[in-house]
Protein backbone atom coordinates (compact mmCIF):
# COMPACT_ATOMS: atom_id res chain seq x y z
CA UNK A 1 0.00 0.00 0.00
CA UNK A 2 1.42 3.35 -0.84
CA UNK A 3 0.28 5.57 2.07
CA UNK A 4 1.31 8.72 -0.45
CA UNK A 5 -0.47 8.36 -3.10
CA UNK A 6 -3.02 10.69 -4.31
CA UNK A 7 -6.78 8.96 -3.26
CA UNK A 8 -9.35 9.61 -5.84
CA UNK A 9 -13.33 8.60 -5.99
CA UNK A 10 -15.79 9.23 -8.39
CA UNK A 11 -19.21 9.76 -7.92
CA UNK A 12 -21.49 9.42 -10.71
CA UNK A 13 -25.51 10.41 -10.09
CA UNK A 14 -25.24 14.10 -8.37
CA UNK A 15 -28.51 13.73 -6.73
CA UNK A 16 -29.28 13.43 -3.50
CA UNK A 17 -27.61 10.12 -2.24
CA UNK A 18 -24.40 11.11 -4.78
CA UNK A 19 -24.20 14.32 -3.31
CA UNK A 20 -24.86 13.85 0.48
CA UNK A 21 -22.33 11.40 -0.18
CA UNK A 22 -19.52 14.14 -1.36
CA UNK A 23 -20.54 16.07 1.21
CA UNK A 24 -20.04 13.30 4.17
CA UNK A 25 -16.64 12.31 2.53
CA UNK A 26 -15.71 16.11 2.11
CA UNK A 27 -16.38 16.25 6.24
CA UNK A 28 -14.46 13.49 7.49
CA UNK A 29 -11.41 14.06 5.32
CA UNK A 30 -11.88 10.47 3.36
CA UNK A 31 -10.77 10.81 0.19
CA UNK A 32 -8.18 13.64 -1.41
CA UNK A 33 -10.06 13.93 -4.82
CA UNK A 34 -13.57 14.26 -5.12
CA UNK A 35 -14.86 13.85 -8.90
CA UNK A 36 -18.94 14.13 -9.39
CA UNK A 37 -20.64 12.94 -12.71
CA UNK A 38 -23.72 13.57 -13.62
CA UNK A 39 -25.98 13.51 -17.06
CA UNK A 40 -27.16 17.37 -15.56
CA UNK A 41 -23.57 18.58 -16.08
CA UNK A 42 -24.85 21.77 -14.54
CA UNK A 43 -25.80 20.33 -11.56
CA UNK A 44 -22.27 18.51 -10.86
CA UNK A 45 -20.84 21.43 -11.56
CA UNK A 46 -22.93 23.31 -9.01
CA UNK A 47 -22.33 20.50 -6.18
CA UNK A 48 -18.75 20.94 -6.97
CA UNK A 49 -18.76 24.44 -5.98
CA UNK A 50 -20.87 24.91 -3.24
CA UNK A 51 -18.64 21.86 -1.74
CA UNK A 52 -15.50 23.59 -2.46
CA UNK A 53 -16.98 26.28 -0.99
CA UNK A 54 -16.40 24.95 2.24
CA UNK A 55 -12.74 24.15 1.57
CA UNK A 56 -11.46 26.19 4.20
CA UNK A 57 -13.23 24.47 7.19
CA UNK A 58 -12.17 20.88 5.99
CA UNK A 59 -8.78 19.04 4.83
CA UNK A 60 -7.49 19.31 2.22
CA UNK A 61 -9.13 18.14 -0.77
CA UNK A 62 -10.15 18.73 -4.68
CA UNK A 63 -13.89 18.26 -5.96
CA UNK A 64 -14.83 19.12 -9.48
CA UNK A 65 -17.68 18.27 -11.96
CA UNK A 66 -15.47 15.35 -14.11
CA UNK A 67 -16.40 13.08 -16.67
CA UNK A 68 -15.55 9.90 -17.37
CA UNK A 69 -11.93 10.29 -18.52
CA UNK A 70 -11.68 11.00 -14.66
CA UNK A 71 -12.07 7.44 -13.97
CA UNK A 72 -9.03 5.78 -15.13
CA UNK A 73 -6.90 6.92 -12.15
CA UNK A 74 -9.61 6.67 -9.56
CA UNK A 75 -9.80 4.26 -6.59
CA UNK A 76 -13.48 3.58 -6.54
CA UNK A 77 -15.96 4.02 -8.73
CA UNK A 78 -19.30 4.92 -6.68
CA UNK A 79 -22.79 4.45 -8.57
CA UNK A 80 -25.55 5.97 -7.50
CA UNK A 81 -27.08 7.37 -10.37
CA UNK A 82 -30.65 5.64 -11.69
CA UNK A 83 -34.33 6.71 -10.44
CA UNK A 84 -35.53 6.18 -6.83
CA UNK A 85 -38.48 4.98 -4.95
CA UNK A 86 -41.78 6.96 -5.24
CA UNK A 87 -44.17 6.29 -2.45
CA UNK A 88 -45.42 3.21 -2.99
CA UNK A 89 -42.96 1.68 -5.11
CA UNK A 90 -40.59 -1.45 -3.97
CA UNK A 91 -36.49 -1.08 -4.47
CA UNK A 92 -37.08 -4.23 -7.22
CA UNK A 93 -39.77 -2.09 -9.21
CA UNK A 94 -36.74 -0.04 -10.30
CA UNK A 95 -34.68 -3.32 -11.66
CA UNK A 96 -35.57 -2.87 -15.30
CA UNK A 97 -35.15 0.91 -15.78
CA UNK A 98 -32.16 1.08 -13.47
CA UNK A 99 -30.17 -1.84 -15.05
CA UNK A 100 -30.30 0.21 -18.53
CA UNK A 101 -28.92 2.98 -16.86
CA UNK A 102 -26.12 1.01 -15.58
CA UNK A 103 -24.90 -0.67 -18.83
CA UNK A 104 -24.26 2.56 -20.23
CA UNK A 105 -22.47 4.02 -17.04
CA UNK A 106 -20.30 0.55 -16.81
CA UNK A 107 -19.52 0.64 -20.15
CA UNK A 108 -18.14 4.08 -20.13
CA UNK A 109 -16.04 3.36 -16.63
CA UNK A 110 -14.71 0.44 -18.82
CA UNK A 111 -13.74 1.95 -21.32
CA UNK A 112 -11.81 4.72 -19.43
CA UNK A 113 -9.32 1.97 -18.33
CA UNK A 114 -10.23 2.16 -14.83
CA UNK A 115 -8.80 -0.29 -12.66
CA UNK A 116 -10.06 0.31 -9.30
CA UNK A 117 -13.35 -1.03 -7.13
CA UNK A 118 -16.94 -0.05 -7.93
CA UNK A 119 -18.96 0.76 -5.43
CA UNK A 120 -22.92 0.46 -6.23
CA UNK A 121 -25.64 2.07 -4.20
CA UNK A 122 -28.40 2.01 -6.68
CA UNK A 123 -31.78 0.08 -6.15
CA UNK A 124 -32.42 -2.73 -6.03
CA UNK A 125 -28.59 -2.77 -4.84
CA UNK A 126 -28.02 -6.75 -5.10
CA UNK A 127 -29.32 -7.01 -8.83
CA UNK A 128 -27.66 -3.77 -9.90
CA UNK A 129 -24.61 -4.80 -8.12
CA UNK A 130 -24.74 -8.09 -10.18
CA UNK A 131 -25.08 -6.34 -13.13
CA UNK A 132 -22.39 -4.72 -12.77
CA UNK A 133 -20.31 -7.09 -12.15
CA UNK A 134 -21.34 -9.00 -15.65
CA UNK A 135 -21.14 -5.02 -17.72
CA UNK A 136 -17.54 -4.82 -16.01
CA UNK A 137 -16.38 -7.97 -16.77
CA UNK A 138 -14.31 -7.71 -13.14
CA UNK A 139 -13.22 -9.91 -10.66
CA UNK A 140 -16.51 -10.01 -8.28
CA UNK A 141 -13.88 -8.96 -5.31
CA UNK A 142 -13.79 -5.82 -7.46
CA UNK A 143 -17.50 -4.92 -7.47
CA UNK A 144 -19.40 -4.13 -4.14
CA UNK A 145 -22.70 -2.96 -3.66
CA UNK A 146 -23.79 -1.42 -0.51
CA UNK A 147 -26.37 -4.33 0.39
CA UNK A 148 -27.88 -4.41 3.95
CA UNK A 149 -24.95 -2.23 5.45
CA UNK A 150 -27.62 0.51 6.33
CA UNK A 151 -30.12 -1.81 7.41
CA UNK A 152 -27.55 -3.20 9.57
CA UNK A 153 -26.73 -0.19 10.98
CA UNK A 154 -30.81 1.16 11.37
CA UNK A 155 -30.70 -2.38 13.58
CA UNK A 156 -27.85 -1.47 15.69
CA UNK A 157 -29.56 2.19 16.38
CA UNK A 158 -32.90 0.74 17.02
CA UNK A 159 -31.71 -2.21 19.29
CA UNK A 160 -28.74 0.68 21.01
CA UNK A 161 -32.12 3.20 21.26
CA UNK A 162 -34.28 0.10 23.02
CA UNK A 163 -31.42 -1.34 25.58
CA UNK A 164 -29.86 2.23 25.95
CA UNK A 165 -26.62 1.44 24.68
CA UNK A 166 -24.09 3.20 22.31
CA UNK A 167 -25.49 1.45 18.29
CA UNK A 168 -21.56 0.93 18.03
CA UNK A 169 -21.22 -1.50 20.50
CA UNK A 170 -24.50 -3.57 19.33
CA UNK A 171 -23.18 -6.41 16.76
CA UNK A 172 -26.14 -7.46 14.71
CA UNK A 173 -26.96 -8.25 11.04
CA UNK A 174 -28.90 -8.03 8.24
CA UNK A 175 -28.70 -9.93 5.60
CA UNK A 176 -29.88 -10.83 2.36
CA UNK A 177 -31.81 -8.43 -0.10
CA UNK A 178 -31.66 -4.91 0.85
CA UNK A 179 -35.33 -4.48 0.86
CA UNK A 180 -38.78 -6.11 1.77
CA UNK A 181 -36.70 -10.06 2.12
CA UNK A 182 -34.09 -9.67 4.28
CA UNK A 183 -33.74 -10.91 7.58
CA UNK A 184 -32.30 -10.24 11.08
CA UNK A 185 -29.80 -12.21 11.95
CA UNK A 186 -31.14 -12.95 15.89
CA UNK A 187 -28.96 -15.80 16.59
CA UNK A 188 -25.87 -13.45 15.93
CA UNK A 189 -26.50 -10.44 17.79
CA UNK A 190 -25.44 -9.55 20.87
CA UNK A 191 -24.24 -6.95 23.27
CA UNK A 192 -21.24 -6.85 25.40
CA UNK A 193 -21.11 -10.28 24.42
CA UNK A 194 -24.48 -11.60 25.52
CA UNK A 195 -26.69 -12.47 22.95
CA UNK A 196 -29.85 -9.93 22.58
CA UNK A 197 -32.61 -12.76 23.03
CA UNK A 198 -30.88 -13.50 26.22
CA UNK A 199 -30.61 -9.95 27.37
CA UNK A 200 -34.03 -8.89 26.52
CA UNK A 201 -35.07 -11.16 29.42
CA UNK A 202 -33.48 -8.75 31.67
CA UNK A 203 -35.37 -5.87 31.26
CA UNK A 204 -38.56 -4.83 32.96
CA UNK A 205 -41.89 -4.57 30.65
CA UNK A 206 -39.53 -6.16 28.28
CA UNK A 207 -40.40 -8.88 25.88
CA UNK A 208 -39.13 -11.17 23.32
CA UNK A 209 -41.99 -9.79 20.48
CA UNK A 210 -40.41 -6.58 21.13
CA UNK A 211 -37.51 -7.86 18.91
CA UNK A 212 -40.04 -8.53 15.89
CA UNK A 213 -41.10 -5.01 16.09
CA UNK A 214 -37.68 -3.89 15.73
CA UNK A 215 -36.99 -5.48 12.87
CA UNK A 216 -40.33 -4.44 11.06
CA UNK A 217 -39.38 -1.33 11.84
CA UNK A 218 -35.70 -1.42 10.44
CA UNK A 219 -37.41 -3.74 7.11
CA UNK A 220 -39.70 -0.77 6.44
CA UNK A 221 -37.68 2.26 7.93
CA UNK A 222 -36.94 3.57 4.08
CA UNK A 223 -40.80 3.70 3.51
CA UNK A 224 -41.43 5.35 6.50
CA UNK A 225 -38.80 8.69 5.53
CA UNK A 226 -40.37 8.41 1.92
CA UNK A 227 -43.24 8.93 3.21
CA UNK A 228 -42.47 11.80 5.37
CA UNK A 229 -39.74 13.26 3.25
CA UNK A 230 -40.04 12.11 -0.41
CA UNK A 231 -36.37 10.19 -0.20
CA UNK A 232 -33.56 8.74 1.77
CA UNK A 233 -30.03 9.71 1.38
CA UNK A 234 -28.24 11.14 4.46
CA UNK A 235 -28.12 7.28 6.14
CA UNK A 236 -26.97 5.44 2.55
CA UNK A 237 -24.32 9.00 2.03
CA UNK A 238 -22.58 7.80 5.34
CA UNK A 239 -22.79 3.71 5.00
CA UNK A 240 -20.76 4.50 1.77
CA UNK A 241 -18.44 6.44 3.70
CA UNK A 242 -18.07 3.96 5.73
CA UNK A 243 -17.23 1.51 2.97
CA UNK A 244 -14.80 4.07 1.68
CA UNK A 245 -13.09 4.48 4.13
CA UNK A 246 -12.25 0.69 4.50
CA UNK A 247 -11.12 0.93 0.98
CA UNK A 248 -8.98 3.35 0.78
CA UNK A 249 -7.24 2.84 4.42
CA UNK A 250 -7.15 -0.75 3.56
CA UNK A 251 -8.78 -1.27 6.64
CA UNK A 252 -10.11 -5.01 6.95
CA UNK A 253 -13.42 -3.96 8.05
CA UNK A 254 -16.23 -6.42 8.58
CA UNK A 255 -18.92 -4.73 7.25
CA UNK A 256 -22.39 -6.25 6.55
CA UNK A 257 -22.63 -5.24 2.27
CA UNK A 258 -23.65 -7.03 -1.18
CA UNK A 259 -20.51 -9.54 -1.98
CA UNK A 260 -21.03 -12.26 -4.47
CA UNK A 261 -21.57 -15.58 -3.26
CA UNK A 262 -19.26 -18.53 -4.70
CA UNK A 263 -20.19 -21.38 -2.32
CA UNK A 264 -20.77 -19.39 0.73
CA UNK A 265 -23.54 -20.14 2.36
CA UNK A 266 -24.75 -22.67 0.15
CA UNK A 267 -25.33 -20.36 -3.05
CA UNK A 268 -23.65 -19.83 -6.17
CA UNK A 269 -23.91 -16.74 -8.60
CA UNK A 270 -25.71 -13.67 -6.58
CA UNK A 271 -24.56 -10.92 -5.26
CA UNK A 272 -26.07 -10.79 -1.56
CA UNK A 273 -26.26 -8.64 1.88
CA UNK A 274 -23.35 -10.52 4.35
CA UNK A 275 -20.86 -9.55 6.36
CA UNK A 276 -17.70 -9.58 4.51
CA UNK A 277 -13.90 -8.19 4.86
CA UNK A 278 -13.48 -5.09 3.16
CA UNK A 279 -9.62 -3.71 2.02
CA UNK A 280 -8.11 -1.67 -0.59
CA UNK A 281 -8.84 -4.87 -3.29
CA UNK A 282 -12.72 -4.93 -2.17
CA UNK A 283 -13.75 -7.99 -0.70
CA UNK A 284 -10.94 -10.07 0.98
CA UNK A 285 -14.09 -12.60 2.03
CA UNK A 286 -16.85 -13.38 3.00
CA UNK A 287 -17.46 -14.41 6.30
CA UNK A 288 -19.53 -17.79 6.97
CA UNK A 289 -22.05 -17.31 10.03
CA UNK A 290 -23.53 -20.49 11.55
CA UNK A 291 -27.16 -19.47 10.54
CA UNK A 292 -29.87 -21.18 12.77
CA UNK A 293 -32.33 -23.08 10.39
CA UNK A 294 -34.91 -20.24 10.21
CA UNK A 295 -32.56 -17.56 9.23
CA UNK A 296 -30.98 -20.61 6.65
CA UNK A 297 -34.62 -20.18 5.16
CA UNK A 298 -35.21 -16.89 5.28
CA UNK A 299 -31.67 -16.33 3.66
CA UNK A 300 -32.26 -18.74 0.61
CA UNK A 301 -35.90 -17.35 0.33
CA UNK A 302 -34.32 -13.87 -0.02
CA UNK A 303 -31.80 -14.80 -2.26
CA UNK A 304 -34.09 -16.64 -4.80
CA UNK A 305 -36.10 -13.43 -4.84
CA UNK A 306 -33.12 -11.27 -6.02
CA UNK A 307 -31.72 -14.20 -8.77
CA UNK A 308 -35.39 -14.13 -10.26
CA UNK A 309 -34.79 -10.36 -10.62
CA UNK A 310 -31.49 -10.96 -11.97
CA UNK A 311 -32.93 -13.63 -14.46
CA UNK A 312 -35.18 -10.82 -15.78
CA UNK A 313 -32.09 -8.79 -16.67
CA UNK A 314 -29.55 -11.64 -17.76
CA UNK A 315 -31.97 -14.32 -18.70
C1 LIG B 1 -32.85 3.04 1.85
O1 LIG B 1 -32.94 1.95 2.41
C2 LIG B 1 -34.11 3.63 -0.17
O2 LIG B 1 -32.59 1.88 -0.19
C3 LIG B 1 -32.84 3.11 0.35
O3 LIG B 1 -32.78 4.10 2.50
Amino acid sequence: MDWNKTTRVVVIGAGFVGSSYAFAMLNQGVADEIVLIDLDRERAEGDAMDLNHGLPFTETARIWQGDYADCESADIVVITAGANQEPGETRMDLAGKNAKVFQSIVQQVTDHNFGGLFLVATNPVDVLTYATWKYSGFPSHRVIGSGTILDTARFRYLLGEYFNVDARNVHAHIMGEHGDTELPVWSHADIGGRPVRDYVNDRENADVSDLDDIFVNVRDAAYHVIQRKGATYYGIAMSLVRLTRAMLRDENAVLTISAYLDGEYGEQDIYTGVPAVVNASGVREVIELDLDETEKEQFRASNEVIRTANQTIFP
